[in-house]
C-alpha cells in the first residue's frame, strides 16, 4: 500500500510503499476513499519535527475487524477522530497531545489506516466519503464553536464568521439549518456572493472595509453580535471584541493572521466577554454533530478534489486562497459504492 509522509526539511510529501499494518485486537483496518486539508495540515508539513503520515481527516470503509471488535463491521463507512482518546467531557494535556497527523501521531493520508475502533465512528448515510472527509476537524470545530460550550448559540441570535474557508462555511450551513442569523466576511465579493446564496444575513468585504467591525456595529444598530467564530487569530482579535455585545462569546478558533500581536484584553473585562478556546472536540461531540447534519439534511461544501497522487497540489491551492470551504484527496481505491456492500449485507 501507498502512504504519504511528512518529512522533516523536505517542502512537499513523499509517497512511500509500505507493508499493509496489520489489525490488533480491538482494532479496525479502514480503506481510505478520500482525505481532507486542513489549514492546521500545512502548519505541519511546515514546522514538524517528526517522520509523520500527515492529514488529521479521511473517510472510507471497514475492510477488517480485530478480535473483540463490538460497534463496527465490515462495511461500515467511517470517519478517523481527530482526538483518536477524546471520548466525552473535558479535555486534558494527555487527550491533546495524540491528535492526528500532528505530534508523534499518524494522520489519515494513507490507503489504509488501522486503529482502534473507538477511534473511527460512522458518518451520516446521505454523505459521500469526499464529503464526510470534511467532518473531523473543519465541521467538529464549527459545530462546538457554536453549540458545544457553555453559551450555545440559538434560533434568532446573529454571529459573525470570518472568511470563507472550511470552518467559516460549515458554520454558515449549521446556523441556517438553525434559524441562526449571520454576518459573513471574505476578501472577495464573489465568494460573498456565494455565501448569500446559502443564506447568509449580510456580508462585508473585509479588504474593501478593513474597519469591518464598525460595519457590524452600524449593522447591528450598535448592540454587537452574538457570537463570532474568530479565525483570524491575532490580527482579529481586537475587532472581534468589538463586534460581539456586551456578555456575548468569542469562539477562540484559528491563526489565520499569525500568532504574535498586542492585543488590548480589557474589552473582555469591560463587557463581561466570554471567550472560548475551541480545539475540534470529543466522539460526543462528534456524535452530536453527525445527528445535526443527519437532521438537517446539510452536505458539506467540496470544493476540489485531488487525486491521490496529486496530493501535494492541494497544498499550493489551498494557501492560494482560492478555494470555499473544503479541498479534498481522493483515496487512491477511490469510494465503495454504497450498494454494492448494502447489497452485501442484504444477501
Ligand atoms: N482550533 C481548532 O480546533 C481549529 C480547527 C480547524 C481550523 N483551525 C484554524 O482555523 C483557521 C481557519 O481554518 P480553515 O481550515 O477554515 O482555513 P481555510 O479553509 O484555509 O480558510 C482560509 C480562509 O480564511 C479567510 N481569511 C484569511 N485571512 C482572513 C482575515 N484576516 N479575516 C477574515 N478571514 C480571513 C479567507 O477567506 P476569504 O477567501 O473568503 O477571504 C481564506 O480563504 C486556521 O487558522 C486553522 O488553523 C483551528
Amino acid at each position: 500500500m501507498k502512504k504519504y509522509l511528512i518529512q522533516p526539511g523536505q517542502e512537499t510529501i513523499t509517497a512511500v510503499e509500505v507493508p499493509e499494518p496489520e489489525v490488533g485486537p480491538g482494532e479496525v483496518k479502514v480503506r481510505l476513499a478520500a482525505a481532507s486539508l486542513n489549514y492546521r495540515d500545512i502548519l505541519n508539513r511546515k514546522f514538524s519535527d517528526k517522520e509523520i503520515v500527515p492529514f488529521s481527516d479521511g473517510a472510507g470503509e471497514v475492510v477488517e475487524v480485530g478480535a473483540g471488535v463490538a460497534d463496527l463491521k465490515v462495511g461500515d463507512r467511517v470517519v478517523g477522530l481527530f482526538f483518536p482518546n477524546w471520548m466525552e467531557g473535558e479535555t486534558t494535556k494527555e487527550i491533546h497531545s495524540v491528535a492526528r497527523g500532528g505530534g508523534e501521531t499518524d494522520g489519515m493520508l494513507a490507503e489504509v489506516v488501522v486503529g482502534p475502533e473507538k477511534s473511527f465512528l460512522k458518518y451520516p448515510d446521505h454523505l459521500s466519503a469526499e464529503e464526510a472527509a470534511t467532518l473531523p476537524c473543519a465541521g467538529l470545530t464549527a459545530w462546538h464553536a457554536l453549540f458545544e460550550h457553555k453559551s450555545p448559540v440559538k434560533k434568532g441570535d446573529l454571529i459573525l464568521l470570518q472568511g470563507t474557508g472550511g470552518v467559516s462555511i460549515f458554520a454558515l450551513q449549521l446556523a441556517v439549518a438553525h434559524g441562526i442569523k449571520t454576518i459573513v466576511t471574505s476578501s472577495s465579493d464573489e465568494k460573498l456572493e456565494r455565501v448569500k446564496a446559502m443564506g447568509a444575513t449580510h456580508t462585508i468585504n473585509y479588504k474593501t472595509t478593513p474597519d469591518w467591525e464598525k460595519e457590524v456595529y452600524r449593522l447591528t444598530e450598535k448592540r454587537g453580535v452574538d457570537l463570532v467564530v474568530e479565525v483570524g487569530g491575532a490580527g482579529t482579535l481586537e475587532k472581534s471584541m468589538k463586534a460581539v455585545r456586551y456578555s456575548g462569546v468569542i469562539s477562540l478558533i484559528g491563526v489565520l493572521t499569525g500568532l504574535k500581536a498586542t492585543v488590548n484584553p480589557f474589552p473582555i473585562v469591560g463587557k463581561s466577554l466570554q471567550v472560548y478556546g475551541i480545539y475540534v472536540g470529543s466522539r460526543a461531540m462528534q456524535e452530536n454533530f453527525h445527528a445535526a447534519l443527519a437532521e438537517h439534511q446539510i452536505r458539506p461544501i467540496v470544493d476540489r478534489v485531488f487525486p491521490f497522487a496529486e496530493a501535494n497540489d492541494i497544498y499550493d491551492y489551498q494557501l492560494s486562497g482560492a478555494h470555499f470551504g473544503n479541498v479534498v484527496v481522493k483515496g487512491e481505491c477511490g469510494e465503495a459504492p454504497m450498494k454494492s456492500f448494502r447489497g452485501l449485507l442484504v444477501e
